[in-house]
């Protein structure tokens, strides 16, 4: 077991925001959640983040039991911050330190590290760099780390090195602790540089090791709006890629985003510019069509979304149709073969199985049976301005076209409704109920005409 440490009180001057530089957002997350995510893979004894820009914004946000908040008030430097997280660690596990604005650092990249570190040594993770420009420098003799220099205090010679620290580390938390507190900020910034340990290790004569990770993007800080567009970028073909790998058919993987988890069956097909957010599932054989925005839904077997379509805490039944242009809300689940069509808003409703609504309906706060056909424009009116009642249509029924069933009501089996209907009454089942007003016409009646 370890300590883990993460650093993200920085201000993050760059990014120009008044938002805390962890807590803008990489695939529908704060930066800090998925270096968070990835440190709970570790299973940490302790789990420190040391916040400061930005306030109370960074623990107010993350708020969890697992997470020690540690303020770091002012902020001057790495090696500061590390020193503000002391008190709270494990002195028998190593400390590991992670930083939150370097999101997409891989579990099996710690783990190597971890694992070459064992509690004696201490590990840094670097990576060689054809421009390192702005990096510390990793200085070797006879290819041992002797020490860090970062940029703006590193000679000519050097800068010259293209193997830098990603700011990786882990070490014996004694160590630390005894190295942490002999820091100077004698150097080019006038700040407490974590780096400076380094030096003091190897005058103590404890060994370091190093690692390379398995992909440079792993490494990628975030310090700009542009840096962060480059990473979402960078994630999202990742996740393609990896759906690609699994057999979906993606027409355009660079215009699909997914913000969080999208879990794909087989022959699964995805047109272009749809976006996922949370946790959604798609079945085996489920077609979506271009520009849909679903989010935590379980659309099962089969099912074809077609194009334009929004869908939020939802489930939708095997070999539904739904859409073009429908908006299916939290709460609405439809059983197999359902088809929603274009115009059709659902919210909170249960639909049974064959049932239709295909055209420019409302259907909130509904239980619907088997085999309904709603006429296009029907509406359940729910709500009175102050209370929400329930709209029950029962199996076999049929909606005429344009009625507003006004809740709370019920549509017994089999009963039809003539279009046009304002149900305010049940309606009995298996006979035809209409509450229109008699058609009459009235011969020789004339339009108004103008004043002269
Ligand atoms: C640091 C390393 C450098 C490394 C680079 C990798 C030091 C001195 N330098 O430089 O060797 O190549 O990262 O990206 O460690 N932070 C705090 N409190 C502070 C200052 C920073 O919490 O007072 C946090 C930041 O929020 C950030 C991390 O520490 O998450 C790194 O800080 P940053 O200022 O980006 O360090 P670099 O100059 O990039
Ligand atoms: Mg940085």
């Amino acid at each position: 077991m370890i300590n883990i440490v993460i650093l993200a009180a920085g201000m993050g001057k760059r990014m120009h925001s008044d938002l805390p530089k962890v807590l803008h957002q990489l695939a529908g997350k704060p930066l800090v959640n998925h270096v968070l995510t990835t440190a709970r893979g570790l299973s940490p004894g302790v789990l420190c983040v040391v916040y400061g820009h930005g306030g109370e914004q960074v623990p107010a946000r993350l708020a969890a039991p697992d997470i020690q908040f540690v303020k770091q008030e002012p902020q001057l430097g790495t090696g500061h911050a590390v020193q503000q997280a002391l008190p709270f660690l494990n002195d028998g596990l190593p400390t590991l330190i992670l930083y939150g604005d370097v999101p997409l650092f891989k579990l099996s990249s710690l783990q190597e590290i971890i694992t070459a570190a064992g509690t004696d040594k201490l590990g840094i993770v670097t990576i060689n760099f054809d421009n390192p420009t702005g990096y510390g420098r990793i200085v070797r003799e006879d290819g041992k780390i002797r020490t860090i220099v970062e940029h703006k205090d590193a000679t000519d010679a050097q800068r010259a090195i293209t193997e830098i620290n990603t700011g990786i580390m882990i070490m014996p938390t004694a160590k630390l602790k005894l190295w942490s507190s002999k820091l100077s900020n004698i150097n080019a910034q006038g700040e407490y540089y974590l780096t400076d340990v380094i030096a003091k290790a190897v005058a103590d004569d404890v060994e370091i090791v190093s690692a390379q990770p398995e992909f440079e993007w792993e490494t990628i800080g975030v310090n700009s709006k542009k840096d962060l567009a480059e990473l979402e970028r960078l994630y999202q073909r990742n996740q393609a890629d990896a759906l690609l790998e699994n057999g979906v058919t993606l027409l355009d993987p660079r215009r699909i985003d997914i913000r969080g988890d999208l879990h794909c069956g087989r022959d699964v097909t995805i047109d272009i510019n749809c976006i996922f957010e949370g946790e959604v599932t798609l079945e085996d054989g489920v077609q979506i069509g271009a520009h849909c925005v679903i989010k935590d839904a379980h659309i099962a077997k089969n099912c074809h979304i077609k194009p334009f379509c929004h869908i939020e805490e939802s489930i939708v039944g095997a070999a539904s149709q739904i859409g073009p242009y429908a908006r299916l809300r939290p709460g609405a689940e439809l059983a197999e073969e359902v088809h929603i069509g274009n115009f059709v808003e659902v919210k909170k409703s249960q639909i049974g199985a064959h049932s239709k609504a295909n055209h420019l309906s409302y259907i909130g706060d509904a239980t619907i049976g088997q085999r309904v056909n709603i006429g296009a424009g029907t509406i359940t009116c729910n709500y009175d301005g102050a209370n929400k009642f329930q709209t029950i249509i029962e199996d076999d029924a049929f909606i005429g076209s344009d009625s507003q069933l006004i809740a709370p009501v019920t549509v017994g089996r089999g009963a039809t409704l003539g279009a046009g209907t304002t149900l305010s009454k049940n309606a009995p089942a298996e006979q035809l109920t209409v509450t229109r007003a008699k058609q009459i016409s009235i011969a020789g009646w004339l339009r108004p005409v103008k004043k002269s």
